[in-house]
């Protein structure tokens, strides 16, 4: 099992590069095997969840290369088989190979997705978009079989713009006959990134990036090469490092608007950074404001960075608020930043978060890839000395943390125990 070791209290200083965004990289993968040619994709983070991508691909017979961060995708010659349990409930992302499959073969036979326990993460919108098309969805003992004779563009609302349910409609409606309008369609970048990838291949879709998102059916998709877009949710995180604890900490290969609804609350708070055309640049600064924070889809306070900026409130004098609208089960990190020295109260889907209050270093678990980066950045401001175990789901999302960090000054190690 591995384990983080971090020795608080040190500045952050220089500069971290932004990696490929996690949550594009795992949709982009998938979506490749819609292109009856080769595809490339570069900038893909080097982290646990594109391996298990990986083997999916090769599972299903596709021939992948891997040469630094440049994937290469041939599915030319893939045999559409059932997708063992064991590799799906390996991350929320495997079901984008359900609905890419559903759109290719018009036949997907797989299990529920698996991914961080954060709530109940139902899938019935991807469901119902699939039924809309044509298809036929039988779910027994957890395995979904999906078919269809024909898959019909038509118009489909979801309940709630969910990324996911997004993403699977693009991937199942782009080859559909017809056009399908999708309304209240999830806005996040990481769907306009993959409503480019298809474009690029050959796909007609408009509309990404808003509610309402048009996909005129085509029969053929080909080659093309796409770069995955920098990663919001690390360069929030390494952000927020560099407001507790930095002196002149550049946060390099970002675009700064994707991360606007952190970078305001900050400066609601009385930080004072220097953004650029793709860094933003920032230092540890005194006499902070409490605020009220309420996570919602993109371009709201991404549920994602929630967990992390926790640890900044708990650094703030006065009363600070968080609520969760997204997940139900959020809060896993709670109980370990109070073991820390924190006072915080959870009062349903609200954080009440009293500062400023000192962290001291302790063992801590990460429940969850966000809550670990959130012990990590606790860790980094306490006294003392923070082992964070399970840490496993950080590795799953964070290219690098150890290294990237390292380079910046900070006192942290990985242990196998
Ligand atoms: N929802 C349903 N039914 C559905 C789909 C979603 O009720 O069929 C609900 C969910 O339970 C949740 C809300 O709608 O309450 C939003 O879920 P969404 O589908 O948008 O989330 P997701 O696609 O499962 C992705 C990211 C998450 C990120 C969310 C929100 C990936 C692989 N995961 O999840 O990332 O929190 O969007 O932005 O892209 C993370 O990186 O730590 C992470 C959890």
């Amino acid at each position: 099992m591995k384990q983080i070791k971090i020795h608080g209290g040190k500045t952050l200083s220089g500069t971290i590069n932004i990696s490929g965004a996690k949550n594009s990289a795992v949709a982009l993968v998938p979506a490749s095997l819609l292109s009856d040619e080769e595809v490339k994709i570069d900038n893909i983070p080097n982290i646990s969840d594109i391996d298990a991508l990986n083997e999916i691909l090769e599972y299903l017979g596709a021939d992948v290369k891997r040469e630094g961060s440049l994937m290469t995708i041939n599915s030319r010659n893939i045999e559409n088989k059932e997708i063992p349990e064991k590799i799906s409930k390996k991350l929320r992302a495997s079901y984008y190979f359900m609905s890419a499959l559903l759109g290719k073969y018009k036949k997907v036979e797989m299990y529920f997705p698996g991914g961080c326990s954060i709530g109940a993460r139902p899938i019935d919108q991807t469901l119902k978009t699939f039924r809309a098309l044509g298809a036929e969805v039988i779910e027994e003992n957890n395995k979904f079989t999906i078919t269809a004779e024909r898959l019909v563009g038509t118009t489909i609302s979801l309940d709630m713009p969910s990324v996911g349910a997004t993403i699977n409609t693009l991937l199942a409606a782009v080859k559909a006959e017809g056009e399908t309008v999708l309304k209240n369609a999830a806005k996040e970048p990481e769907i306009v990134s993959v409503a480019t990838f298809l474009n690029n291949m050959g796909a007609k879709i408009i509309g990404a990036g808003t509610s309402e998102i048009r996909i005129e059916g085509v029969e053929h998709l080909g080659s093309c090469f796409t770069e995955v877009i920098p990663d919001r949710i690390e360069a929030g995180t390494y952000l927020l490092a560099g407001a507790l604890i930095g002196d002149n900490l550049t946060i390099k290969n970002v675009i700064p608007e994707h991360i606007s609804s952190l970078t305001s609350k900050l400066k609601e708070m009385g930080f004072s950074m220097e953004i650029g055309r793709d860094y933003i640049n920032i230092s540890k600064q005194s006499n902070l404001k409490p605020i009220k924070i309420k996570t919602l889809g993109y371009p709201g306070f991404p549920t994602d960075l929630q967990q992390p900026i926790t640890t900044l409130l708990t650094q703030v004098d006065g009363v600070s608020y968080l609520e969760e609208t997204i997940y139900e089960n959020r809060f896993q990190n709670v109980p370990y930043l109070n073991v820390m020295g924190a006072n915080i109260e959870i009062n349903n889907r609200t954080l009440k978060i009293n500062g400023k209050t000192e962290l001291v270093g302790t063992t801590v678990k990460a429940t969850d890839l966000r809550a670990g980066a959130c012990l990590v950045l606790a860790g980094l401001i306490a006294e003392g000395t923070t082992t964070i175990t399970d840490i496993k789901h950080v590795l799953r999302g964070y290219e690098n943390i150890i290294e990237k960090l390292r380079s910046v000054g900070a006192d942290i190690d990985l242990e196998e125990v």
